[in-house]
């Protein structure tokens, strides 16, 4: 059921600002979201600099012009910036006053909003709130007093996550209500948080949506989400929700990518309760690793809609033409690449990491499921 609308928003004009064919798009951040986003744009004739602290990265391999250097050299992201026609992210941890000193010298998209809100917990909960997005029962937490009472006001079982720089299940820690605070709150660190009540999901799904430079929004199908370890292991689709399911999760990712003005990707990770309800639970104004099976089951990919999207082109048809299932390869999984070259209907995407390491995304191999 994915979704396609168009509809021309505050006297925009589509095709006055279209960046073509030999147009440049920099993208800050040198791994595999980078790599794929720029392998889209090449098939449609536009180049890619990218700026990166990591020489010989995953996406500097297959672009047309590379910086390496740190995010915090505001000179070098100067020059980089004025290389480029548009900017765009292949994450949402932007130093703040690296940010800054890109806006107004190109077009961010998404812009420094849609970031600044999605790089910490406290505001993306807020975001969700203030658009009635219901998300799991939740308070911010700045010091061990505000977790004492964060859980004897949850009552239960309850995950303290860092508010910033967390991914992949890393700064979070469970707890319950016999859990000592000031312990707790040493061990995370010391640094602003969200304590959450622990949700009993019957299933997890994400969302992702393109939004043009119209207003225009194209939505994946939701897809099923599988983690290991708190990383992402396999997304499937179709998910098994009822339509009325899906299109409730639809709905949030749109309504979200619409108050934020954003003009790019969103994906949206969601909850489906035992009874029913979707509840959001986290969002990334990027590229999603849940969204990887669009590379092998839809018109148009997820990388693809991006650049159409920070271009100014018209998006694709997001539609799925067969159903997916996508396995991540973590560390030594990779070392199984050969069978996965073998197995039917399948195709396999590695993403050029010289060295794999516990925990490190290598690949992904996108298959048709069995029953
Ligand atoms: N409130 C919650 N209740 C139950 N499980 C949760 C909750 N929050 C997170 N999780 C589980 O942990 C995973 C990682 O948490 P998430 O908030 O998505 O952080 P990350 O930024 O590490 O992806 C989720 O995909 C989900 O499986
Ligand atoms: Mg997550």
């Amino acid at each position: 059921m994915s979704v396609m609308t168009a509809h021309a928003s505050e006297g925009r004009e589509a095709g006055s600002a279209m960046i073509g064919p030999g147009g440049w798009i920099g993208i800050l951040g040198g791994g595999q979201l980078g790599r794929m986003t720029a392998l889209a744009a090449a098939r449609l004739g536009l180049r890619c600099h990218i700026y990166t602290p990591e020489a010989e990265g995953p996406a500097g391999q297959v672009a047309s012009r590379v910086t390496v250097a740190p995010y915090e050299d505001l000179d070098a992201l100067a020059r980089w910036a004025d290389s480029v026609d548009v900017i765009t992210f292949e994450f949402e941890n932007v130093p703040a006053a690296s940010l800054a000193s890109l806006a107004g010298r190109r077009p961010l998209r998404p812009g420094p909003r849609a970031l600044e809100i999605a790089q910490d917990r406290i505001s993306e909960k807020s975001f969700f709130a203030d658009l009635g997005i219901p998300t799991a029962p939740w308070v911010p937490v700045h010091g061990a007093d505000d977790l004492r009472h964060g859980l004897a006001h949850l009552g239960g079982p309850a995950l303290l996550k860092t508010a910033r720089l967390g991914y992949d299940g890393k700064g979070q820690l469970r707890l319950d209500p016999t859990s000592d605070p000031e312990d707790a709150w040493r061990s995370l660190g010391q640094v602003p948080a969200v304590l959450e009540g622990l949700v009993s999901f019957s299933r997890e799904v994400s969302v992702i949506v393109a939004r043009g430079l119209d207003g225009a929004v194209a939505c994946f199908d939701p897809t099923e989400n599988v983690h290991r370890n708190g990383i992402l292991h396999t997304s499937t689709v179709p998910a098994a929700l009822s339509e009325d399911e899906a299109e409730a999760a639809c709905r949030v990712a749109i309504r979200a990518a619409q108050a934020l003005d954003l003009v790019g990707l969103l994906a949206v990770e969601m909850f489906l309760t035992m009874d029913g309800q979707i509840i959001a639970n986290e969002m990334a104004p990027r590229p999603h690793n849940s969204g990887h099976w669009t590379m092998d089951a839809c018109h148009t990919d997820q990388f693809e809609q991006l650049v159409r999207a920070v271009c100014g082109l018209p998006l694709g048809d997001p539609g799925r033409f067969r159903p997916l299932r996508m396995l991540n390869l973590i560390g030594d999984d990779v070392l199984d690449w050969v069978s996965h070259l073998a197995r039917p209907g399948a195709r396999l995407h590695l993403y050029g990491k010289h060295e794999s390491r516990p925990g490190r995304k290598m690949g992904h191999v996108n298959f048709p499921p069995t029953p």
